[in-house]
Protein backbone atom coordinates (compact mmCIF):
# COMPACT_ATOMS: atom_id res chain seq x y z
CA UNK A 1 0.00 0.00 0.00
CA UNK A 2 1.22 3.37 -0.75
CA UNK A 3 0.67 6.36 1.97
CA UNK A 4 -1.08 9.87 1.72
CA UNK A 5 1.82 12.30 3.84
CA UNK A 6 -0.20 15.25 2.81
CA UNK A 7 -2.98 16.69 1.00
CA UNK A 8 -3.05 20.54 -0.47
CA UNK A 9 -6.26 21.45 -2.57
CA UNK A 10 -4.00 23.41 -4.67
CA UNK A 11 -7.28 25.50 -6.44
CA UNK A 12 -11.31 23.97 -6.32
CA UNK A 13 -11.18 20.73 -7.88
CA UNK A 14 -7.42 20.18 -8.06
CA UNK A 15 -5.40 18.68 -5.59
CA UNK A 16 -1.28 17.79 -4.32
CA UNK A 17 -0.84 14.63 -2.83
CA UNK A 18 2.57 13.72 -1.34
CA UNK A 19 3.09 9.71 -1.87
CA UNK A 20 5.55 7.63 0.15
CA UNK A 21 7.14 5.86 -3.05
CA UNK A 22 10.35 5.64 -2.07
CA UNK A 23 11.06 2.95 -5.09
CA UNK A 24 9.49 5.37 -7.50
CA UNK A 25 11.26 7.65 -6.01
CA UNK A 26 14.61 6.39 -5.88
CA UNK A 27 14.61 6.21 -9.99
CA UNK A 28 12.39 8.43 -11.30
CA UNK A 29 13.29 11.82 -13.34
CA UNK A 30 11.94 14.23 -14.67
CA UNK A 31 9.51 13.87 -17.16
CA UNK A 32 8.72 10.19 -16.03
CA UNK A 33 4.51 9.52 -15.12
CA UNK A 34 3.00 6.90 -12.76
CA UNK A 35 -0.01 4.98 -12.74
CA UNK A 36 -1.89 4.47 -9.47
CA UNK A 37 -5.02 2.57 -8.69
CA UNK A 38 -6.97 4.07 -5.58
CA UNK A 39 -8.25 -0.30 -5.13
CA UNK A 40 -9.17 -3.78 -6.42
CA UNK A 41 -11.24 -2.23 -8.85
CA UNK A 42 -10.34 1.19 -9.50
CA UNK A 43 -9.28 1.83 -12.85
CA UNK A 44 -5.48 3.37 -13.97
CA UNK A 45 -5.22 6.50 -13.43
CA UNK A 46 -1.89 8.02 -15.12
CA UNK A 47 -0.09 10.72 -13.45
CA UNK A 48 3.06 12.56 -14.93
CA UNK A 49 5.30 13.47 -11.63
CA UNK A 50 5.01 16.72 -9.98
CA UNK A 51 7.85 16.26 -7.90
CA UNK A 52 10.07 13.82 -6.19
CA UNK A 53 12.26 13.92 -2.97
CA UNK A 54 14.82 10.72 -3.20
CA UNK A 55 15.91 11.24 0.25
CA UNK A 56 12.53 11.58 1.84
CA UNK A 57 11.43 8.56 -0.62
CA UNK A 58 8.53 10.78 -1.78
CA UNK A 59 6.47 11.33 -4.65
CA UNK A 60 4.23 14.32 -5.29
CA UNK A 61 1.04 14.23 -8.16
CA UNK A 62 -1.28 16.70 -9.06
CA UNK A 63 -4.33 15.67 -10.39
CA UNK A 64 -7.20 17.15 -11.45
CA UNK A 65 -11.06 16.25 -10.45
CA UNK A 66 -12.83 14.74 -14.16
CA UNK A 67 -14.52 11.79 -13.96
CA UNK A 68 -15.33 9.46 -11.23
CA UNK A 69 -11.66 7.67 -10.19
CA UNK A 70 -10.49 11.31 -10.06
CA UNK A 71 -13.38 11.89 -7.70
CA UNK A 72 -12.77 8.74 -5.74
CA UNK A 73 -9.26 10.09 -5.72
CA UNK A 74 -10.07 13.36 -4.30
CA UNK A 75 -11.42 11.98 -1.06
CA UNK A 76 -8.46 9.91 0.13
CA UNK A 77 -6.62 12.21 2.95
CA UNK A 78 -3.47 12.19 4.34
CA UNK A 79 -2.73 8.97 6.13
CA UNK A 80 -4.92 7.23 3.79
CA UNK A 81 -3.18 4.52 1.44
CA UNK A 82 -4.00 3.14 -2.51
CA UNK A 83 -3.40 -0.05 -3.42
CA UNK A 84 -0.97 0.40 -6.76
CA UNK A 85 1.83 3.09 -7.46
CA UNK A 86 3.26 1.97 -10.38
CA UNK A 87 6.76 3.81 -12.08
CA UNK A 88 8.76 5.30 -13.15
CA UNK A 89 7.03 4.70 -16.19
CA UNK A 90 8.12 6.23 -19.57
CA UNK A 91 11.12 7.86 -21.12
CA UNK A 92 12.69 10.95 -19.15
CA UNK A 93 12.76 14.45 -20.38
CA UNK A 94 16.10 15.19 -22.10
CA UNK A 95 17.69 17.14 -20.48
CA UNK A 96 21.10 19.09 -21.94
CA UNK A 97 22.15 22.81 -21.82
CA UNK A 98 20.95 23.60 -25.01
CA UNK A 99 21.25 27.31 -24.37
CA UNK A 100 17.25 29.74 -23.83
CA UNK A 101 14.69 26.90 -22.89
CA UNK A 102 10.74 28.12 -22.98
CA UNK A 103 8.63 25.78 -20.94
CA UNK A 104 5.20 26.61 -21.51
CA UNK A 105 2.54 25.23 -19.33
CA UNK A 106 -1.68 25.52 -19.49
CA UNK A 107 -3.29 25.23 -16.67
CA UNK A 108 -2.76 21.30 -14.54
CA UNK A 109 0.19 20.89 -17.33
CA UNK A 110 1.94 23.52 -14.84
CA UNK A 111 2.78 20.34 -12.36
CA UNK A 112 4.30 18.58 -14.99
CA UNK A 113 6.29 21.30 -16.27
CA UNK A 114 7.84 22.72 -13.15
CA UNK A 115 10.63 19.14 -12.88
CA UNK A 116 11.63 19.43 -16.27
CA UNK A 117 12.01 23.71 -15.89
CA UNK A 118 13.93 22.45 -12.51
CA UNK A 119 16.22 20.27 -14.36
CA UNK A 120 16.64 22.35 -17.33
CA UNK A 121 17.81 25.20 -15.62
CA UNK A 122 20.16 22.91 -13.35
CA UNK A 123 21.65 21.97 -16.22
CA UNK A 124 23.04 25.57 -17.03
CA UNK A 125 20.22 26.45 -19.80
CA UNK A 126 17.98 30.10 -19.34
CA UNK A 127 14.96 28.71 -18.62
CA UNK A 128 12.00 31.25 -19.58
CA UNK A 129 8.68 30.01 -18.08
CA UNK A 130 5.13 30.96 -19.45
CA UNK A 131 2.47 29.85 -17.75
CA UNK A 132 -1.37 30.45 -18.21
CA UNK A 133 -4.80 29.79 -16.97
CA UNK A 134 -8.26 30.43 -17.53
CA UNK A 135 -8.23 33.18 -14.75
CA UNK A 136 -6.63 34.05 -11.61
CA UNK A 137 -8.53 31.68 -8.95
CA UNK A 138 -7.13 28.63 -11.23
CA UNK A 139 -3.39 29.50 -10.84
CA UNK A 140 -1.10 27.47 -8.42
CA UNK A 141 2.76 26.62 -7.64
CA UNK A 142 3.81 30.12 -9.33
CA UNK A 143 6.09 30.44 -6.35
CA UNK A 144 7.70 26.99 -7.67
CA UNK A 145 8.05 27.88 -11.02
CA UNK A 146 9.41 30.92 -9.89
CA UNK A 147 11.99 29.23 -8.69
CA UNK A 148 12.59 26.79 -11.01
CA UNK A 149 12.72 29.08 -13.97
CA UNK A 150 15.16 32.55 -15.04
CA UNK A 151 12.08 34.49 -15.71
CA UNK A 152 8.33 33.44 -15.64
CA UNK A 153 5.55 34.97 -17.36
CA UNK A 154 2.18 34.44 -16.13
CA UNK A 155 -0.94 34.84 -17.92
CA UNK A 156 -4.82 34.17 -17.61
CA UNK A 157 -7.49 33.98 -20.31
CA UNK A 158 -9.48 36.14 -19.04
CA UNK A 159 -7.38 38.74 -17.47
CA UNK A 160 -7.98 38.51 -14.12
CA UNK A 161 -4.73 38.06 -13.26
CA UNK A 162 -1.29 39.59 -14.08
CA UNK A 163 -2.21 40.18 -18.06
CA UNK A 164 -5.09 38.94 -20.52
CA UNK A 165 -4.00 36.36 -23.22
CA UNK A 166 -3.28 32.91 -24.04
CA UNK A 167 -0.22 31.43 -23.46
CA UNK A 168 0.59 31.45 -27.35
CA UNK A 169 0.62 35.39 -26.96
CA UNK A 170 3.46 35.38 -24.26
CA UNK A 171 5.21 33.16 -26.40
CA UNK A 172 4.53 35.40 -29.72
CA UNK A 173 5.76 37.95 -27.68
CA UNK A 174 9.02 36.38 -26.57
CA UNK A 175 9.87 35.13 -29.94
CA UNK A 176 9.41 38.58 -31.47
CA UNK A 177 11.72 40.06 -28.44
CA UNK A 178 14.23 37.04 -28.15
CA UNK A 179 13.99 36.19 -32.17
CA UNK A 180 13.27 33.06 -32.89
CA UNK A 181 17.31 32.13 -33.59
CA UNK A 182 17.64 32.76 -30.12
CA UNK A 183 15.18 29.86 -28.69
CA UNK A 184 16.77 26.77 -29.01
CA UNK A 185 13.81 24.41 -27.86
CA UNK A 186 10.24 25.01 -26.44
CA UNK A 187 8.45 22.81 -24.09
CA UNK A 188 4.59 22.81 -24.02
CA UNK A 189 2.33 20.71 -21.59
CA UNK A 190 -1.60 21.42 -20.93
CA UNK A 191 -4.93 20.79 -22.67
CA UNK A 192 -4.43 19.19 -26.19
CA UNK A 193 -5.30 22.32 -28.29
CA UNK A 194 -2.95 24.01 -26.34
CA UNK A 195 -0.03 22.52 -27.27
CA UNK A 196 -1.59 22.10 -31.09
CA UNK A 197 -1.72 25.78 -31.06
CA UNK A 198 1.81 26.20 -29.41
CA UNK A 199 2.99 23.36 -31.87
CA UNK A 200 1.44 25.47 -34.85
CA UNK A 201 3.03 28.63 -33.63
CA UNK A 202 6.38 27.50 -33.20
CA UNK A 203 6.49 25.17 -36.72
CA UNK A 204 6.01 28.41 -38.49
CA UNK A 205 9.04 29.87 -36.54
CA UNK A 206 11.15 26.60 -37.22
CA UNK A 207 11.19 25.92 -33.45
CA UNK A 208 11.99 22.84 -31.98
CA UNK A 209 9.16 22.19 -29.86
CA UNK A 210 8.46 18.82 -27.37
CA UNK A 211 4.91 17.78 -25.92
CA UNK A 212 3.86 15.40 -22.98
CA UNK A 213 0.72 13.58 -24.29
CA UNK A 214 -1.36 12.33 -21.61
CA UNK A 215 -3.28 9.65 -23.76
CA UNK A 216 -5.66 7.49 -22.04
CA UNK A 217 -3.85 4.43 -20.69
CA UNK A 218 -4.33 1.07 -19.32
CA UNK A 219 -1.47 -1.24 -18.89
CA UNK A 220 1.49 1.39 -19.16
CA UNK A 221 3.77 -1.43 -20.90
CA UNK A 222 3.02 -1.11 -23.84
CA UNK A 223 0.94 -4.08 -24.24
CA UNK A 224 -2.59 -2.53 -24.87
CA UNK A 225 -2.09 0.03 -27.67
CA UNK A 226 -4.64 1.89 -25.71
CA UNK A 227 -2.53 5.17 -25.59
CA UNK A 228 -1.34 4.96 -29.49
CA UNK A 229 -0.64 8.22 -31.10
CA UNK A 230 0.32 8.77 -34.58
CA UNK A 231 3.75 10.90 -34.66
CA UNK A 232 5.24 11.45 -37.86
CA UNK A 233 2.90 9.31 -39.91
CA UNK A 234 4.24 6.45 -37.72
CA UNK A 235 2.19 4.76 -34.69
CA UNK A 236 3.52 5.69 -31.31
CA UNK A 237 2.77 4.42 -27.65
CA UNK A 238 2.75 7.34 -25.25
CA UNK A 239 3.54 5.21 -22.45
CA UNK A 240 6.74 3.58 -23.86
CA UNK A 241 7.70 5.76 -26.54
CA UNK A 242 6.58 8.76 -25.12
CA UNK A 243 5.08 10.61 -23.09
CA UNK A 244 7.20 13.34 -24.81
CA UNK A 245 7.63 13.45 -28.61
CA UNK A 246 7.96 15.73 -31.39
CA UNK A 247 5.13 18.56 -31.43
CA UNK A 248 5.48 19.66 -34.74
CA UNK A 249 4.99 15.28 -36.21
CA UNK A 250 2.11 14.59 -33.54
CA UNK A 251 -1.54 14.16 -35.01
CA UNK A 252 -3.28 16.23 -32.74
CA UNK A 253 -6.93 16.02 -34.42
CA UNK A 254 -6.51 12.33 -34.06
CA UNK A 255 -5.57 12.44 -30.53
CA UNK A 256 -8.46 15.18 -29.75
CA UNK A 257 -10.61 11.92 -31.77
CA UNK A 258 -9.45 8.75 -29.59
CA UNK A 259 -9.41 11.24 -26.21
CA UNK A 260 -13.33 11.32 -26.97
CA UNK A 261 -13.88 7.50 -27.60
CA UNK A 262 -15.15 7.20 -23.84
CA UNK A 263 -16.84 10.14 -22.85
CA UNK A 264 -19.99 8.82 -22.97
CA UNK A 265 -19.69 5.59 -20.65
CA UNK A 266 -17.36 8.31 -18.60
CA UNK A 267 -19.98 10.29 -18.21
CA UNK A 268 -22.25 7.10 -17.58
CA UNK A 269 -19.74 6.64 -14.84
CA UNK A 270 -19.62 9.95 -13.40
CA UNK A 271 -23.52 10.12 -13.02
CA UNK A 272 -23.40 6.80 -11.56
CA UNK A 273 -21.00 7.85 -9.09
CA UNK A 274 -22.50 11.04 -8.29
CA UNK A 275 -26.14 10.03 -8.09
FE1 LIG B 1 -1.20 0.22 -22.99
FE2 LIG B 1 0.37 2.26 -23.58
S1 LIG B 1 -1.11 2.12 -22.02
S2 LIG B 1 0.16 0.39 -24.66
Amino acid sequence: MYKILSKITLVPTLHEFVIEAPRVAKRCKAGQFIILRIHEEGERIPLTIADFDREKGTITIVFQEVGKSTKQLATLNAGDSMLDFVGPLGEASHIDNYGTVVCVAGGVGIAPVFPIARALKEAGNEVIGIMGCRCKDLIFWEDRMKDACTELRVTTDDGSYVCKGFVTDKLLDLINERGKENIAEVIAIGPVPMMRAVANLTREYGIKTIVSLNSTMVDGTGMCGCCRVTVGGEVKFACVDGPEFDAHAVDFEEMMRRGRIYKEEEQKSLEKYTN
